[in-house]
């Protein structure tokens, strides 16, 4: 069987984090969130895999992953020129493909259980698509499955119903068989102009196509907002040192659910308090306390400080009395006093900050 990681879009909802690179590569508990995709498909036995990427700095997909070697796997690059849309991604991967069994992994969804059985069975199955469906408490926000009333049985699939008939979101994995490409052939965009995934499976269904469904169980995540990404970060550090997928690596110390990278000196009058990670060779205090739920990158200078729910990206220095929760400091950020005592602020577009 195939992988195929999604990492193109437009990822206009994390502007300005996507200014400067994919939201796929933001990072959750320090690492990309395409990352655990990837890891997810190795795991499974699936080391063949194709990468979408889009025309938001591919440059740097290309750069963090490589030919995958790195990471146990062989990547494939696919260029998509626009986001016209999940099935028009698909539908790029046709020669990759081939005549495999295929599993397309959206590169923003953030799963708990791993694919290993999933990958089993629809190995073994006769279906033309196996989909994961999660329990959700905003169906308005996803695609939603209506279930039919033979057991196995999927009656429709609506994209962000107003009224929504079930609680079944479908999760951006997808089992898939190549009879997809000739489906995806006959779609028409949607209003919002993109070939949509939803349209695709619900045509498949249309023309008797047998598509199986499974009930995952554990957390699944899409990662399309700020909120979201602090939610994920909030579950992935609830789990780190507990599954596979959430293991820490091999230079970091882990106590009491904090995992510290090498290098990171913390002095005496500051505390974290778990779940947390910190990267390598930062330096905490004086003054600071940390946590719960926070992820601080490489290389970070933390000085009089609280920080909670938040992530922190490599090489960020906060040297202020300031109280930071639920925030997001990208990459080389500095929150630093004033010399005049007046606020002085270098902002990206829609940048967002509540004082
Ligand atoms: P979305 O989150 O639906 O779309 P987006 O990334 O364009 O974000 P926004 O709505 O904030 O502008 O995309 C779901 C996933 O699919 C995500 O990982 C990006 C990927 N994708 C592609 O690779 N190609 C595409 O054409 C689209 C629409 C999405």
């Amino acid at each position: 069987m195939k992988g195929i990681i999604l990492h193109g879009g437009h990822g206009t909802r994390l502007r300005p984090l996507t200014h400067t690179g994919p939201k796929q590569l933001l990072p959750i508990a320090n690492k990309p969130m395409s990352q655990y995709a990837l890891e997810d498909l190795k795991t499974a036995g699936i080391t063949d895999i194709g990468i979408i990427i889009g025309d938001v700095h591919p440059d740097k997909v290309k750069e963090y992953y490589g030919d995958g070697q790195k990471f146990g796997v062989t990547i494939t690059y696919i260029y998509q020129d626009q986001p016209k849309g999940i099935s028009h991604a698909i539908s790029l991967c046709k020669d990759f493909v081939g005549n495999d069994k295929f599993v397309v992994y959206l590169g923003d969804n953030v799963l708990r259980k791993n694919l290993v059985d999933y990958v089993k069975n629809f190995q073994n199955s006769e279906s033309d698509a196996l989909i994961l469906l999660c329990k959700v408490d905003d169906p308005q926000r996803f695609g939603i499955a209506e279930l039919g009333k033979t057991p196995g049985k999927i009656k429709k699939i609506i994209e962000k119903p107003k009224i929504p008939i079930s609680d079944l979101a479908v999760i951006g994995i997808y089992f898939l068989t190549p009879k997809i490409f000739d489906i995806i052939n006959q779609l028409k965009p949607s209003w919002r102009g993109e070939l949509e995934i939803t349209d695709a499976l619900q045509l498949l269904m249309d023309k008797k196509n047998k598509i199986e469904y499974d009930v995952v169980t554990g957390w699944w995540k899409d990662t399309g907002t700020p909120e979201d990404i602090i939610h994920a970060n909030k579950l992935v550090l609830d789990s780190i040192g507990t599954e596979n997928q959430f293991l820490i690596d091999a230079d970091s110390a882990i106590k009491d659910n904090i995992v510290i990278g090498n290098g990171t000196e913390i002095s005496n009058d500051s505390f974290v308090v778990g779940p947390a990670i910190i990267g390598k060779n930062c330096k905490i205090g004086p003054a600071v306390k940390i946590g719960p739920y926070v992820s601080i990158g490489e290389n970070c200078i933390l000085k009089n400080c609280t920080v909670e729910d938040s992530i922190i990206m490599n090489d960020c220095t906060i040297n202020t009395t300031t109280n930071l929760s639920c925030s997001i400091i990208a990459h080389g950020s500095e929150i630093i006093d004033s010399k005049t005592k007046k606020n002085q602020f270098l902002l990206g577009e829609r940048s967002n900050i509540r004082i």
